[in-house]
C-alpha cells in the first residue's frame, strides 16, 4: 500500500495539522507564496513519489486564490509522482452556480470540478455541500460528508424548549428536514426570493412558529442577508426566540454583526473554514470528522468511532 501523506494548502493550516494529529501522522512541509506581480507560487518541500496523497483546502475567501493553490499542490504532487491526489475541501467554493437559472451564467462548480482534475486530483472529499445535486456533479469520485453527528449533539446540548427546525429558504429543506427528524421538531419553512446576487427578500414564513424557538439551519452564511431576513420574518411571525445554524462560516465582513442585530440568540457553525474564536459563536470542531473519513479511505484507523454519514459517488 502508497505512503499516506498530508499537505496544508495554505487556506487552513490548522484544521490540517489537528487532521494530521488525530491520525497520528505529520503533515509533508509545502510552501505557498506569491511573486511580486501576484502569481501564486508553491513547492512540496518533500518526497511524495508513490504517496497516497491529500491536499486539505477548503475553497473559501479569497476564493479564486485557494481554488488555484489547490490546484497548484496537486500539479506539484502529480509531477513528484503521487500515486493518487485527494482533495480535502471541507468547504467547497463556487458551490451556489451549479446549475445554468438564466442564459448566459456557467456552471462554476462544475468548471472548478474540472479545474482541479485537469490539475491531477482524483478524489474529493466535502463537506455538506450547498446542494445535493453536486453530488453527481464532478467527473471524479466524491466522499460528502454531512455534518449531522457534530451538529446534532452540540444542538442538544443547549436544550431548547419547544424547538422548530426552519430552513430558510426552499433550497435548504432537505437539510432541515433531517435534523427536524432527528431532533423530533416541527419543521418550517422561509419562503425567500434573491432579487439579485448577495441579496435575499423574505416573502412568506410556512409553519407554525409562534411561542416556538426557531433554529435556522443552512448550510452557510456570506453577507448574513439570508439569516437576518429569516429571522425578522420569524419574529414578526411571532417565534419566542431564533438561534442560528450554519455549517460554512463564509462570513463576509460585517456578517456577524447584521446576524447579532438581528436578535439571533446562538450561532452554531463549524471550521470548515477558517474562524476567528469569537464569544458569540459556538464552533463545532470537524477535524475528528475528517481524521476519520480519511483514516477510513487509507485504512488507518483513528483513534475516534466510526463515522457513519460516508458516502462515495
Ligand atoms: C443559499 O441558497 C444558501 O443556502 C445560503 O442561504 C446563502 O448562500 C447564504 O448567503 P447570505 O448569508 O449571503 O445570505
Amino acid at each position: 500500500m502508497s505512503a499516506v501523506a498530508l499537505i496544508a494548502g495554505d487556506a487552513h493550516p490548522q484544521l490540517a495539522r489537528e487532521i494530521a494529529r488525530s491520525m497520528g501522522t505529520s503533515l509533508v512541509p509545502a510552501s505557498v507564496s506569491a511573486f511580486a506581480d501576484g502569481e501564486t507560487r508553491v513547492r512540496i518541500e518533500a518526497e511524495v513519489r508513490d504517496a497516497d496523497l491529500y491536499i486539505v483546502q477548503p475553497t473559501s475567501v479569497p476564493t479564486n486564490e485557494r481554488l488555484m493553490t489547490l490546484a497548484l499542490l496537486a500539479d506539484a504532487a502529480r509531477a513528484a509522482g503521487a500515486a493518487r491526489i485527494t482533495a480535502v475541501m471541507p468547504y467547497f467554493g463556487y458551490a451556489r452556480q451549479d446549475v445554468r437559472k438564466s442564459p448566459g451564467e456557467p456552471r462554476s462548480a462544475q468548471l472548478a470540478g474540472r479545474i482541479l482534475r485537469c490539475a491531477g486530483v482524483e478524489r474529493m472529499v466535502a463537506l455538506e455541500l450547498h446542494s445535493p445535486a453536486l453530488e453527481s456533479a464532478f467527473e471524479m469520485p466524491l466522499i460528502h460528508l454531512r455534518a449531522d453527528d457534530l451538529m446534532l449533539p452540540a444542538i442538544r446540548d443547549c436544550g431548547f424548549s419547544r424547538l422548530t427546525v426552519v430552513s430558510p429558504d426552499a433550497g435548504g429543506l432537505k437539510r432541515a428536514q433531517r435534523y427536524a427528524q432527528a431532533l423530533a421538531a416541527p419543521l418550517a419553512v422561509v419562503a425567500k426570493t434573491r432579487p439579485r446576487a448577495d441579496a435575499a427578500v423574505v416573502q412568506q414564513v410556512l409553519g407554525d412558529v409562534r411561542g416556538r424557538a426557531c433554529l435556522i439551519v443552512d448550510d452557510m452564511a456570506s453577507t448574513g442577508g439570508t439569516i437576518v431576513g429569516a429571522a425578522q420574518a420569524l419574529l414578526e411571525a411571532g417565534a419566542a426566540a431564533v438561534h442560528a445554524l450554519f455549517i460554512h462560516a463564509v462570513m463576509a465582513p460585517g456578517a456577524l454583526e447584521r446576524i447579532g442585530a438581528a436578535s439571533v440568540r446562538t450561532i452554531m457553525t463549524t471550521d470548515s473554514v477558517r474562524i476567528a474564536i469569537d464569544p458569540r459563536v459556538r464552533i463545532v470542531p470537524i477535524a475528528p470528522l475528517l481524521a476519520q473519513t480519511l483514516g477510513r479511505l487509507t485504512g488507518r484507523s483513528t483513534l475516534r468511532t466510526e463515522v457513519t454519514d460516508v458516502q462515495e459517488s
